[in-house]
């Protein structure tokens, strides 16, 4: 099929290419006109495992290209798929300027037979307001009165990759759903994803819009859930690792997304939690059990950082070093990234900070101001009081710990994602800490 994915961020550009590799004509369209630059030149405006060879290899089968044109993309394509950030509002509402005004584009330019699908993460009811502008900015020749004379759909195809495994994800979804209005619509979204084999849910677009909000938000209940356990459990000697296992292995529960850190982070979770609390608001539900996860999130980095306070006595002009950056591993992502704040507030409490992650670094240093930016792990632990793990990337596991222990100018680690085995670094002469670990190692 000819598919054009109008946003080439993490979404959509997996999309794009994913959907090229498995067999359609795909062109992916950004406004940013250096990205486009970019990516006719083969470069990668981010960093995906996997992604780039992917994509090289679409180019060459002429399955892929680049443009910085809706028109353009909109005219060859049969079917578009709205792959646009939905920022938040200062009140926590998305904002769907760039929804609204992509589907005033493409209305404007078309002149047959289209399927709009979401695949942002939208509020409920956006299906119906996309439906509403594209008819509204139709050529005047298609439009009688009140009479729209050309045929279109608008669907919803919630989009559940992860960021540091997406095209894995995109490749081997648990399901795959489509919110869709008309018969048409729902033919078209099963052939496009016919080579995919999987669980496939068809509803309306509401209750696709939904599902993936209410998919968001309960993984985030999980992350904070289990964060205030780790708290309680640091109050009375239990360990959350343990409890997290012990809670997992009840096949209702599941262990996974039950690891306790310094709180969730990146560009879905904050942003959705946000704007999902927004909508029920509007809607006329106060949804405090999702306020609370909110507010759980905030509070566990301050934990962390009073967790420091504690063991190192001050955090004025002290050397602290950080391994990682990104808002998790494989990825160089640091949007809402748990480090960035955490590293903010030792700043403000008059700490030196230095700091290394293996992809986020580039991006890290435009928004952070002070930090001494190294080029491995044992640089950034260099003459440090402490050093803090803040994303879990394997890199971290394979240092040589006694090379960092003497070169400290305190051997104290502490551990914001329980990734490491304190166990072992304790005998090398380190303290150490996790989160929720009943203040043992
Ligand atoms: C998430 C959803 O998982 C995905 O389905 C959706 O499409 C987009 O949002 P992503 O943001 O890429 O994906 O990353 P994810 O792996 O879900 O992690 C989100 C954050 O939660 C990270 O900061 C991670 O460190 C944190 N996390 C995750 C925890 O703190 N504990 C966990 O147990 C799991």
């Amino acid at each position: 099929m000819n598919i054009a994915i109008v946003g080439s961020g993490y979404v959509g550009l997996v999309s794009g290419v994913c959907l090229a590799s498995i067999g359609h004509r795909v062109i992916c369209v950004d406004n940013n006109p250096e990205k486009i630059k970019k990516l006719k030149k083969g470069e990668m405006p981010i960093y995906e495992p996997g992604l780039r060879e992917l994509m090289h290899e679409c180019v060459k089968k002429k399955r892929l290209s680049f443009s910085g044109s809706i028109a353009q993309a909109a005219s060859q394509s049969e079917v578009i798929f709205l792959a646009v950030p939905t920022p938040s509002k200062p009140n926590g509402d998305a904002d769907l300027t760039f929804i609204e005004n992509v589907a005033r584009e493409i209305a404007k330019s078309m002149d047959s037979y289209k399927l709009i699908v979401e695949k942002s993460t939208v509020p409920a009811e956006t299906g119906q307001k996309i439906r509403r502008t594209i008819q509204l900015n139709l050529p005047a020749k298609y439009k009688k009165g009140h009479k729209i004379l050309l045929d279109f759909d608008v669907a919803s195809n919630p989009e559940f990759l992860k960021e540091g495994s997406a095209v894995y994800d995109f490749m081997n979804p648990d399901r795959v759903v489509f919110g869709v209005e008309s018969k048409k619509a729902e033919g078209i979204l099963r052939e496009i994803y016919k080579p995919i084999k999987t669980k496939i849910l068809v509803t309306n677009t509401a209750s696709a819009e939904m599902i993936k909000h209410a998919s968001n938000s309960f993984l985030a209940t999980k992350i904070s859930f289990i964060n205030a356990i780790a708290q309680i459990c640091d109050r009375v000697g239990a360990d959350v690792l343990n409890v997290a296992e012990g809670m997992g292995l009840d096949k209702r529960i599941g262990r996974q997304f039950l690891n306790a850190g310094v709180g969730y982070g990146g560009s879905c979770f904050p942003k959705d939690v946000d704007a999902f609390v927004r909508l029920s608001e509007k809607s006329g539900y106060d949804f405090a059990l999702l306020k609370n996860v909110r507010a759980i999130n905030e509070e566990q980095k301050q934990w962390f950082v009073r967790l420091i306070e504690e063991k190192l006595w001050n955090i004025k002009d002290k050397t602290i070093g950080i391994w990682g950056l990104a808002f998790k591993p494989n990825t160089d992502d640091i949007r809402n990234a748990a480090a960035i704040d955490i590293i903010k507030i030792l700043q403000a409490e008059g700490a030196t900070v230095k700091a290394y992650d293996p992809k986020a670094m580039d991006v890290a240093k435009s928004v952070l101001k002070g930090v001494k930016f190294c080029v491995d792990p044992y640089e950034a632990a260099e003459d440090c009081d402490c050093v803090l793990l803040l994303t879990e990337w394997e890199e971290f596991k394979n240092v040589n710990f006694q090379q960092v222990r003497d070169s400290m100018r305190q051997a104290v680690i502490f551990d914001g994602r329980n990734f490491l085995d304190g166990r072992q670094l304790a005998p090398l002469g380190f303290e150490f800490f996790g989160v929720g670990r009943g203040g043992k190692t």
